[in-house]
């Protein structure tokens, strides 16, 4: 684990315009000073990442988000007050403060006061809000542990904080309070039901939408996709499933979760039993497992849209874009 030490260093190379790997409790976010546009630049260059898709900006304090936002209404105190730190970013009319060029040139920000020590000790030592996207290539899953990380970006980062797995796993919950009516733009740990027993009435973004999609430009984009193909398996559907993919020439991989799939011929096999958390915790990390594997199909065990299980079955369908 990590010795607290490399903390101020990784603190120094940001302050000097550097980029920063580091974990947090949802997955490892690239980050950069929020207020240093050339270092901003690098993150969406390493990512090849559309200038259009704005980035999250990573807070400690409410100072903070005093200082990046104009104002902040009483549902959106009660929702901090509720989740932060924790895996809730929320969208927020943006003060001058912030570039357009963290904010893809939208009028609003994100934020999020992340619930992992060490992005928050980084934060502090820093002084400065840390702007950070997920660290993976755009269009690719995001790392939830350090190897997955190194794999994905390699030498192209100034340093790599290594915090062990993500407790979570599933990138956080984007809500949007800059409107009259909150909108779930993204699902995550936190549930439209745990945001409604705090504030009331929210809608959940409908991806069909065209409106909400022009507001949330990132999610415009094909998402979550690893190198093979994703083919949904409903638990009670596993045995003509196997059936018909055992014999073919195609090599596949087996990710099941409430169903211990009982399988000698696949190349990738990975069982994660438990709650719904659990496994939305090894989803990601299991996607990139598998892609070492050289396989062409991942069949991938479904879950009730319920709770956690919308985010979940979210990252399943935009995984399963990928053509190949
Ligand atoms: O859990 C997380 O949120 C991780 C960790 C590192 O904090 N970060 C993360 O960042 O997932 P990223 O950049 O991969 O996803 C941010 C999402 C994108 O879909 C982006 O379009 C949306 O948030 N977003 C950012 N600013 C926005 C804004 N002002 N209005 C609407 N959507 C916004
Ligand atoms: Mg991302």
């Amino acid at each position: 684990m990590l010795d607290t030490s490399l903390i101020g260093k990784a603190s120094d190379i940001l302050r000097n315009g550097g980029i920063v790997v580091f974990p947090t409790e949802t997955v490892y976010g690239i980050g950069a000073s929020a207020y240093n546009d050339k270092a901003i630049r690098r993150i969406f260059s390493i990512k090849s990442r559309p200038h259009n898709n704005p980035l999250i900006v990573h807070v400690s304090t409410l100072e903070q988000v005093n200082l990046i936002t104009t104002n902040i209404p009483k549902p959106v105190k009660n929702l901090m007050a509720t989740f932060w730190p924790g895996p809730l970013t929320i969208i927020l009319p943006r003060s001058s403060r912030i570039s357009h060029l963290v904010t893809g040139n939208l009028t609003t920000v994100a934020v999020r006061m992340p619930d992992h020590p060490i992005a928050s000790m980084l934060i502090r030592s820093l002084g400065e809000p840390i702007a950070a996207p997920s660290a993976n290539r755009s269009g690719r899953p995001s790392p939830t542990n350090i190897e997955h990380v190194r794999r994905e970006l390699g030498e192209d980062v100034d340093m790599v904080l290594d915090g062990g797995m993500c407790r979570i796993g599933l990138e956080s919950t984007v809500i949007d309070m800059s409107t009259d009516i909150p909108c779930i733009l993204r699902s995550g740990a936190i549930t439209k039901n745990m945001i409604q027993s705090t504030i009331g009435q929210i809608t959940l973004h409908n991806p069909s939408h065209e409106i909400i999609e022009s507001k949330s430009p990132g999610m415009q984009y094909r998402h979550y996709a690893p190198n093979f193909r994703i083919i949904p398996v409903p638990p009670n559907t596993w045995v003509q499933t196997m059936h018909k993919w055992r014999n073919s020439n195609k090599h596949i991989g087996i990710l099941c979760h409430q169903t211990a799939v009982k399988d000698e011929s696949v190349s990738f096999y990975r069982h994660i039993p438990g709650t719904h958390e659990e496994y939305a915790k090894g989803l990601f990390a299991a996607f990139l497992d598998a892609e070492t594997e050289h396989i062409d199909i991942l069949l991938v065990e479904t879950v009730p849209e319920q709770g956690v299980g919308i985010a979940i079955m979210d990252r399943i369908r935009r995984a399963q874009t990928y053509d190949k």
